[in-house]
Formats: structure tokens, C-alpha cells, sequence
């Protein structure tokens, strides 16, 4: 939530931080604002409501003068709503000094009320404005930023990233970092500062990720780091593994529609490596063995999107590796008394590797004694930082607010894990892991061909469904988080009231909802794995039918069982039971897209939401 981009060297700074707005867009698009250190030496500032675009209309129609060091900021808005006073940059010290946030100042109202008292205005209604003038009241009292910076931090509860920048210091961005995410790029003569690498990967692809409770300065030559107290402190560095370009559209209509066609490279990409000659091996696992060995339990926390793929792992790691899993939505996770201890590994998931929700849970695990191992998509970020290991996806950047080709990637690096752990524990034999093997490397074709096959009569069908008010989605076993999975996405970017079931449970309540006309997704799952499951989802669709509702199936290719009571129906390639879900999502994704196009909304960033909640 909110991102944040800062930049010093001998570039013009506007151009810099409005590509890496642009970039960083997905954060939260309440907003944006700049503010530099204009050549003649004094803060410029423009900020305004609503999204970059109408940021960068204003500085066309006025331009403002330039320098070479700025910062800008991209806002979700928490405290006060989206308006231009409480966008950032905010002001303090005479309108010398300017400040950005990420985050919220959890006691903001308590030093809000001594700044007033003391004598200080305030233009907008956020939390973040009191850091400003803290920062700012400090600077005039010491005449550093840096030292501002520490004299402040240690007064602020909750999470937040603040960058500032000062008149009196030209060439020298300052940031400070606790429980939200900042990293640095390193550039020859000039250096960045970024809610994540997409900020800066245009320039460079050289980083370091920044520590919890550190204070960063930059300067075109130069990157100090210290903890809060001032003592000297290091950033880890990194490289980022994909290039601009893979964070462009490149002539897709949205970032959604490229990164659903990128499904089958988000699956290839992250088995390359880990699979050879049908021996499953994860560099990144190794080492762990005798925590795998050790383990009785495994609580699979995030959410979202990730929490369903958690719940589609739970069954290929319960199947191969014989060890009990239980998925838990992250904020709820911490908020009773968690049954954990050392031999409870806690696996989170999170494409961003910032969702705060999952972060605390995953610091609580630790400090209760468990262990704990992230799958996280995006390099540097603060979730696999804060794990005992990591295994990353490589689905590349994901910039659409709907995640979708990161989806497949978290169920693929799960069933990795699960093959890995079965092997170590001795529950899955080295031909049974070759033959998954294989079957995970068929997925990116399989995936390629419901996306060749299907996309054209989905988007028709999802167009013929634009005044839709309601879609239910069932499914039985792994089918079930896929049925979740299609109605979040209906609801998050089509604003469809949608809802998944367990095909099962439908008669014990939901089948109330179903009227004539009522659409219908079932996932139906292969009869030659389960001729009795398979038969159930075949009975109720029968229910639905004879009640009136319009069915859409899922089912595999030659599943004729389905036809006489299907309205329509999308074919998925035959695949084992466990790695169905990979591609009965896709028709789900493509129909959602499909469906909030039809509508004319935006599919890469739906209304209220933002990409990397990083916000409890
Ligand atoms: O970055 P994360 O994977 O931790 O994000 C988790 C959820 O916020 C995310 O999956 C969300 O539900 C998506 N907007 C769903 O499309």
C-alpha cells in the first residue's frame, strides 16, 4: 500500500520519479505527489488526487521547475480520504522540508495533539503529516536530516517507510524503514530509494534490500546505513533477476491480460532448476532435511489469492508428504492462541513477500518458537527476510492489483515442496516424484492449450454475462479453493457479488440462492481418478439444473458425463488429479478479466484496492 520512489544524481529527478509512480502505480492509486530540490535550491511540490495520470497532466499544463534530487509517492488511502490535501509529499519546517509515508503512524493522534498544542497547523487529515513536522521540528533543532530522522523514528509506533528530503541539503534523500518495505538501487553517480525494485529497474538492476529499523541516506556517490540508535548497519545486497521490460505491457491491452498469458511461463519458470531427469531437487530446501524429518504439523498461512493456493497445497502436502497442514487466513492467525511450537513448520505465501497480515503472522510464529519457510515471488522482500528459508516463484513482476499468474506459480513451488519433503520423509518413492515430475513439466503446455483453445468462447461468454448481478462457483476437494478463488476474482475486478462453495455444502443452505438464471460455475474433477467424486459434482449439477440455474462447466477433455446437463462447457487438458487446479483457474481468471472488461472498468487496478497491502 503506497509506494514510494526516491532519487538523487545528475538526472532531471521529475522524469525519474513519475516512471517509477508509474511502476509502482499498483500499490495504491488514491493519489500521487513529487517534491524536489529545485536547482535554485528550494522544495517544489505538486500533488494531487486521483491517479498519476491526472498528476501528470497538471505538471504538463504547469510545469515545475526541476532539481536532482526528489522524492514522489503513489497513496492508499488509511487516514483521510483521496484528496489533493492529504496526498504526499507533506510539508514542515517552513515548507523546507518535504516527507513521504508508507504505512500508519499508529499513535499519531497522541503526538498530533502535543504538536497542535505546541503550535503547529495541520493542512490534511493523515497520520503521516505528524511525521513531517516531527521531522521537521527536529531538523531545526539539530540541522541534519539524519539525525532528525533518528531523533524521531524511535516516537512512532506501527509501520512505516518515510523518505524526506530538505532544501538546506540538496542531494541527499533520507528513509527510514520499520515494518514496511524500502529498497535501495545502486547506480553509477546517482542511487534510488523504492517500495520495491520496480521503482528503479529502468536504471538499475543492482540493489540492497533495507533492514528493519534502519535509516538510510543517499547521495549520488554515496549510501549510508545506520539502525535507529545511529550505530553503522548493512542492507543485503541483491540482483534483480528481470529487466524492465518485463514489468511493461508490451502491447497488452492491460497488465492482467499479459500476466494471464504469462501463466505458462510462471509455471515453467519456477519448476526450471528444481526438476532433473525426474528427480525433484529445490536448492533453496537443501539443508533443511532434518527439519522436515522433525516436523509434525504444517500451518500454511497468507491471503487472498495466496490462501487459496495455501489450501490446494494442503492437499498435495498432506497426500505426499503424510504430515497434518492447516491453512489459516494471516490476520486471524495471531489474534487467538495458536496451537505451534518447534516442531510446527509455518509456511507462509505471498507474492509481494510485504502483506503485513502475513508478515506478523510469520514474526509470531518465530517468536513462539516455530519454524517457519515463505514462498514468496519478489526478491528482497521483507517476508522471506523474516523466514528461515525461502522458496521463490518466478512468476516475474505481477503488476495487475489481481493476482493471477503468481496463483499457479505459489500451487507449483507448493507441490515442489510437498515432492521435496515426501522424499526426505520416505512417504513418496523416486518413481512416484519422477512421475509428478513429468506431470509438472507437461502444465506449461496444458496451460498454453486451455488458453489457445478456450480464451475466445470465454471472453464471449463473459461479454454475453455483462449485466450479470450475481455467480456462484462450486467445487468439490481441490476445487474448492479453485470455486474461492474464481468468485474473489469476480468480485475484485468485476464487483460481482460471487461466491465459491463446497459443491457438498450446497445443500445444506446455498442452494437457497439458486433461482432461474442463477450462472453457475462448477469445477468438475476427472471420473478417471474418482469415478465417486466425480459423480457427486455430476449430482449437483443435477440440483442446481433442476432449480433453474445456468451452468457452466469445467471439466476435462471427453468428460461426456457432463453435457446433457451442462449450458456450457470449457475443456481443460487431462492432468493428474492434484495439478488440475492449475488449469482450471485459467478459465476462471480469463472470464473475470473478460467479464470486468465488458463492463469497462479497469482491470489492473479495481476500485479500493491496492496491490501490496501493507497495512494490518
Ligand atoms: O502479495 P500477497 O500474495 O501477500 O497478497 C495477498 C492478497 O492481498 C492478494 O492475493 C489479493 O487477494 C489479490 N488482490 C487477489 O487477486
Amino acid at each position: 500500500m503506497c509506494g514510494i520512489v526516491g532519487y538523487v544524481g545528475a538526472r532531471e529527478s521529475q522524469p525519474v520519479l513519475l516512471a517509477g509512480l508509474a511502476r509502482l502505480e499498483y500499490r495504491g492509486y488514491d493519489s500521487a505527489g513529487i517534491a524536489v530540490v529545485d536547482d535554485a535550491g528550494k522544495i517544489e511540490m505538486r500533488k494531487r488526487a486521483g491517479k498519476l495520470a491526472v498528476l501528470r497532466e497538471d505538471l504538463e499544463a504547469h510545469p515545475m521547475p526541476d532539481g536532482h534530487t526528489g522524492i514522489g509517492h503513489t497513496r492508499w488511502a488509511t487516514h483521510g480520504g483521496p484528496t489533493d490535501e492529504n496526498a504526499h509529499p507533506h510539508l514542515a519546517d517552513d515548507d523546507r522540508l518535504a516527507l513521504i509515508h508508507n504505512g500508519i503512524i499508529e499513535n499519531f493522534s497522541e503526538l498530533k495533539a502535543d504538536l497542535i498544542a505546541e503550535g503547529y497547523t495541520f493542512r490534511s487529515e493523515t497520520d503521516s503529516e505528524v511525521a513531517a513536522h516531527l521531522v521537521g521540528r527536529e531538523y531545526r533543532a539539530t540541522g541534519d536530516l539524519r539525525t532528525a530522522f533518528r531523533n524521531v523514528v524511535n516516537r512512532l509506533e506501527g509501520a512505516f517507510t518515510l523518505l524526506a528530503v530538505h532544501q538546506d541539503e540538496p542531494g541527499v534523500v533520507v528513509g527510514a524503514r520499520r515494518n514496511s518495505p524500502l529498497v535501495i538501487g545502486l547506480g553509477e553517480g546517482e542511487n534510488f530509494l523504492g517500495s520495491d525494485v520496480a521503482a528503479f529497474v529502468e536504471y538499475t538492476r543492482s540493489a540492497l534490500a533495507v533492514g528493519q529499523d534502519q535509516i538510510v541516506a543517499i547521495t549520488p556517490d554515496a549510501v549510508e546505513i545506520t539502525d535507529f540508535a545511529g550505530n553503522p548497519a548493512e542492507a543485503e545486497p541483491f540482483e534483480v533477476s528481470w529487466d524492465a521490460a518485463a514489468a511493461e505491457k508490451g502491447g497488452w491491452s492491460s497488465f492482467m491480460a499479459k500476466e494471464v498469458s504469462e501463466e505458462p511461463e510462471a509455471v515453467a519458470n519456477t519448476i526450471r532448476g528444481r526438476i532433473h531427469d525426474g528427480v525433484i531437487s529445490v536448492p533453496e530446501l537443501e539443508g533443511m532435511d532434518d527439519l522436515f524429518r522433525d516436523i509434525n504439523r504444517i500451518i500454511i498461512t497468507a491471503c487472498g489469492t495466496a490462501a487459496y493456493a495455501g489450501q490446494v497445497g494442503k492437499y498435495a502436502i498432506e497426500q505426499w508428504t503424510r504430515v497434518p497442514v492447516d491453512v489459516e487466513l494471516a490476520h486471524e492467525f495471531r489474534y487467538r492462541d495458536p496451537v505451534i511450537d518447534e516442531h510446527t513448520l509455518i509456511v507462509s505465501i505471498s507474492q509481494s513477500g510485504e502483506t503485513m497480515d502475513t508478515l506478523m503472522a510469520v514474526k509470531y510464529a518465530r517468536e513462539h518458537g516455530a519454524k517457519t519457510l515463505s514462498i514468496c515471488n519478489t526478491q528482497g522482500a521483507t517476508i522471506p527476510r523474516e523466514s528461515d528459508g525461502v522458496v521463490y516463484t518466478h512468476a516475474g513482476p505481477e503488476v495487475a492489483v489481481a493476482s493471477t499468474k503468481a496463483f499457479v506459480a505459489q500451487i507449483t513451488a507448493l507441490q515442489l515442496f510437498a515432492l521435496h519433503v515426501g522424499r526426505v520423509r520416505g512417504t513418496v518413492s523416486a518413481a512416484e516424484a519422477a512421475e509428478h515430475a513429468r506431470e509438472l513439466e507437461s502444465l506449461p503446455a496444458k496451460i498454453s492449450q486451455v488458453l489457445e483453445n478456450e480464451q475466445a468462447h470465454i471472453e464471449q461468454l463473459a461479454h454475453w454475462m455483462a449485466d450479470t448481478r450475481s455467480v456462484l462457483f462450486l467445487g468439490r476437494n481441490v476445487g474448492f479453493p479453485i470455486a474461492m478463488e474464481g468468485a474473489l476474482k469476480l468480485k475484485e475486478l468485476a464487483y460481482i457479488h460471487a461466491e465459491g462453495f463446497a459443491a457438498g455444502e450446497l445443500k445444506h443452505g446455498p442452494i437457497a440462492l439458486i433461482e432461474p438464471g442463477q450462472p453457475v460455475f462448477v469445477l468438475v474433477p476427472s471420473p478417471r481418478h474418482s469415478a465417486l467424486l466425480h459423480s457427486k459434482v455430476v449430482s449437483n449439477i443435477q440440483e442446481i439444473r433442476a432449480r433453474g440455474a445456468r451452468v457452466i462447466v469445467i471439466a476435462e477433455e471427453g468428460d461426456a458425463a457432463v453435457l446433457p446437463f451442462a449450458d456450457e462447457v470449457l475443456r481443460i487438458p487431462l492432468a493428474e488429479p492434484l495439478f488440475e487446479p492449475i488449469l482450471s483457474v485459467v478459465p476462471l481468471h480469463i472470464f473475470a478479466m473478460g467479464l470486468a472488461t465488458a463492463k469497462g472498468l479497469d482491470v489492473d487496478q479495481p476500485r479500493n484496492l491496492a496491490k501490496s497491502v501493507t497495512v494490518e
